[in-house]
């Protein structure tokens, strides 16, 4: 797919570079063999050779000094090897957008929603224009970036964690879906590397580095792997960076279990795996778990580790090729060695990537509540509007920390909102003060609190709290007090605490962290030009005791382990087995319109040994505007004969539909989908018996449910 057969488009540059080869410096160590460089053997530069043979005929030329060196990175790069004219391949952030790498690439670029916002919008095509546009963005912008870090997968464990709004939300079949499509489109459109992380259970931020997770292999492979596990199966993704912490006793840069047992062996993974950035703690390990890069920079890969731990015979020299021979896999996969690119900057924020980043952050919104129908409100019959809260004037439109983007323009709710008003409408403005937001509330037609987590959500730290911080939670209440008409709009990356003051509002919409269109977005939903159709990647809980981490979450800095000790119950699992109402469930999200299920189909009522079955489902829009639905479907065992969730999600489909218009959703489903993790056997199983097939708009909300019949079923690789 990728590479070889997509490269004509340089043949013109590559016989260029090809001559620029007879120049070549043949400078060798002295005691070190080299083959014949000669321009006419160089497979390497030939784009039209396949992707192995290009690599044996790179590999087969470098020096031992050389395939040492590429053991370790240059800060956001691949090494050059110089003396085989072979560029160093350049990396940057890119889980919503580019993020400078090694300086070439600093500077704006389109920020899109974050992994969080992306996958609230359920949209698989959008997701992978999404991942297309910010693989173009990396191979234009600046000097050109080949290797995109991104997307992050982690599932979101714990409400606390300050990644959460980076990741894709808590279920793993969503996740990888997600996930699959946003690198179908970096790696197959705009043909550059995906780097999914990050690799694997790195749920929370305190002592990132240390903190030894303790889980079983059942919840590994049904809760944190899948997402992993799509995209090198699916997705054929081709690097993997493994994370900081440790899993099970071993750090994930030096856990065999992981990179060579499940990754490589289980999956058939054939890309390169890069530590996360000085996530490398030890050389023998690291070397032996099959971590081939060390980022950003040789720290304990250097030369000199290397070479006395081959000399001790703590590593052998087939592991050294080994995982030299996967970077320069990942060299040749990039297109590097396919001559010169000229970056187009005119492809960095172009109208395209706007375009697409205001309709993430349109479907990504989810309206929470609508009470006496707030919402969409009518700018003619606003004479004054009262505008409240920190976000109003300053969203915080990304996941800060590494993935931190410098955005093109960045457009405000407080812009979003007075472009929709006649300018004879007042507007009464202000920031956080709850005496002022009381005068400003008190006779407008209606109040709209911006409020945010005031960037207490980063990369390197986890809240402290749920609560909404510094004092909005008060603010929102004192607003309500004052003015029954009042909407709140959320703008966090992780679920806040709303049973404050959810009962005292009208209207309440999540925008999590929605990118540089989020102030238009919103806009547009309020004021009903856009109808919403986001709906919940994550259960957003009454309270944080709610959640199953909380007696596991780990908030010391000094090193320690912890016990995942709900094992599969995360997210809905949790929430459904426990019996514990959560305020909003799992994938729910209110409409402008209203959709009505009905006519629920198998293609049969047993399962076949492959346990492929087709399921539909007729969906109408039975309101008065068009609207979009997310058709959820679950799989619920019955009596099961061991401890499975109530219901797992294994199916969604988005669909568009105009007032009164009904489609079909389908969905195929396989033996993999009615699977549980069987740790006696080491694979994947599906128990004889009866599974409820559910077909839902939310976990909570099951709309229709017919019954299928396994025997015997195989789930094969
Ligand atoms: C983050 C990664 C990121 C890397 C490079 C690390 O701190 O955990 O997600 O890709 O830095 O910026």
């Amino acid at each position: 797919m990728l590479i070889t057969s997509m490269f004509s488009h340089y043949a013109f540059f590559f016989s260029c570079f090809v001559g620029s080869l007879v120049s070549l410096s043949m400078a060798v160590d002295a005691d070190e063999s080299s083959t014949d460089d000669t321009p006419s053997n160089t497979i390497y530069l030939d784009p039209k050779a396949s992707r192995e043979a290009r690599t044996e005929d790179l590999y087969s030329r470098l020096t031992q000094d050389e395939k040492i060196k590429l053991l370790a990175g240059t800060g956001f790069g691949i090494q050059p090897i110089e003396r085989l004219s072979v560029p160093g391949v350049e990396m940057a952030d890119a889980g919503q957008g580019v993020r400078g790498g090694n300086k070439t690439t600093e500077g704006p670029a389109t920020l899109f929603a974050s992994g969080m916002t992306m996958a609230s919008t359920w949209n698989s095509t959008l997701l992978r224009k999404i991942g297309a546009a910010i693989g173009v963005e990396g191979l234009n912008k600046g000097t050109g970036v080949h290797i995109m870090l991104g997307p992050a997968v982690n599932i979101t464990r714990a409400p606390l964690n300050g990644r959460n709004g980076e990741y894709m939300g808590e279920d793993p079949f969503l996740t990888a879906q997600s996930a699959c499509e946003y690198i179908l489109g970096m790696q197959n459109d705009a043909n550059c590397l995906a780097c999914i992380k990050h690799f694997a259970c790195n749920n929370e931020e305190a002592d990132r580095m240390w903190v030894d997770v303790n889980v079983s292999e059942r919840t590994l492979h049904e809760i944190y792997l899948p997402a992993f596990e799509t995209a090198v199966k699916k997705a054929h993704v081709r690097s993997v960076m493994s994370s900081y912490n440790q899993v099970n006793g071993f750090h994930a840069s030096a856990n065999k279990h992981l990179l060579t047992d499940i990754l490589r062996d289980e999956w058939g993974f054939d890309g390169v795996v890069m530590s996360d950035w000085g996530g490398v703690h030890e050389t023998k390990n690291t070397i032996l778990s099959g971590n081939d890069l060390e980022m950003p920079d040789a720290k304990y890969l250097t030369s000199k580790n290397v070479k006395t731990a081959l000399k001790n015979g703590d590593i052998s020299q087939t592991d050294i090729d080994r995982n030299s021979r996967n970077i320069v896999r990942a060299i040749v996969d990039s297109c590097v060695l396919d001559g010169p690119h000229t970056p187009d900057h005119s492809r960095v924020g172009s109208p395209e990537h706007m375009e697409l980043s205001y309709r993430a952050a349109c479907e990504g919104i989810v309206l929470l509540k609508n009470q006496n129908n707030i919402l969409p409100l009518d700018a003619k019959k606003i004479k004054t509007i009262a505008l409240i809260g920190p976000a109003v004037k300053k969203m915080q439109y990304g996941a800060e920390g590494s993935p931190h983007v410098d955005p093109i323009t960045e457009t405000s709710p407080f812009d979003g909102i007075k472009s929709k008003l006649d300018s004879s409408v007042k507007i009464n403005y202000v920031e956080i003060d709850a005496e002022e937001a009381l005068n400003a509330a008190r006779d407008a037609d209606i109040a709209i609190l911006c409020v945010n987590t005031l960037w207490t959500e980063s990369e390197g730290v986890d809240r402290e709290s749920m609560l909404l911080p510094g004092g909005q939670d008060a603010l929102i209440s004192a607003v309500a007090s004052v003015n029954s008409h009042t909407v709140v709009a959320l703008n966090n990356g992780a679920p806040v605490e709303m049973a404050n003051w959810i009962e005292n509002v009208d209207g309440v919409l999540e925008t999590w962290l929605p990118g540089e269109e989020g102030g238009k977005a919103l806009a547009d939903i309020l004021f009903g030009d856009i109808n919403p159709s986001g709906k919940l990647p994550e259960t957003l809980a009454f309270k944080r005791e709610d959640y199953p981490d909380t007696p596991n979450f780990h908030t010391k800095t000094e090193p320690g382990s912890i016990e995942y000790a709900e094992g599969i119950y995360v997210g809905y699992r949790y929430f459904d087995k426990k019996n514990i109402k959560p305020l909003f469930p799992f994938g729910f999200g209110l409409s402008y319109t209203s959709f009505d299920y009905s006519d629920l189909r198998l293609s049969s009522q047993t399962l076949s040994p492959s346990g492929k079955v087709t399921v539909t489902v007729d969906v109408k829009n039975t309101g008065e505007r068009e609207g979009a639905e997310v058709v959820q479907l679950y799989i619920r065992p019955i009596d099961p004969i061991m401890d499975r969730p109530i219901r797992e999600l294994k199916g969604f489909v988005k669909l568009d539909l105009k007032p009164g218009e009904a489609k079909k959703a389908t969905f195929a489903l396989d033996a993999r989908s009615f699977a549980h993790w069987d740790e006696v056997l080491s694979s994947w199983k599906v128990d004889d018996g009866a599974y409820a097939i559910e077909a839902a708009a939310s976990s909570s909300d099951i709309r229709l449910s017919e019954t299928v019949r396994a025997t015997g079923v195989n789930v094969g690789d």
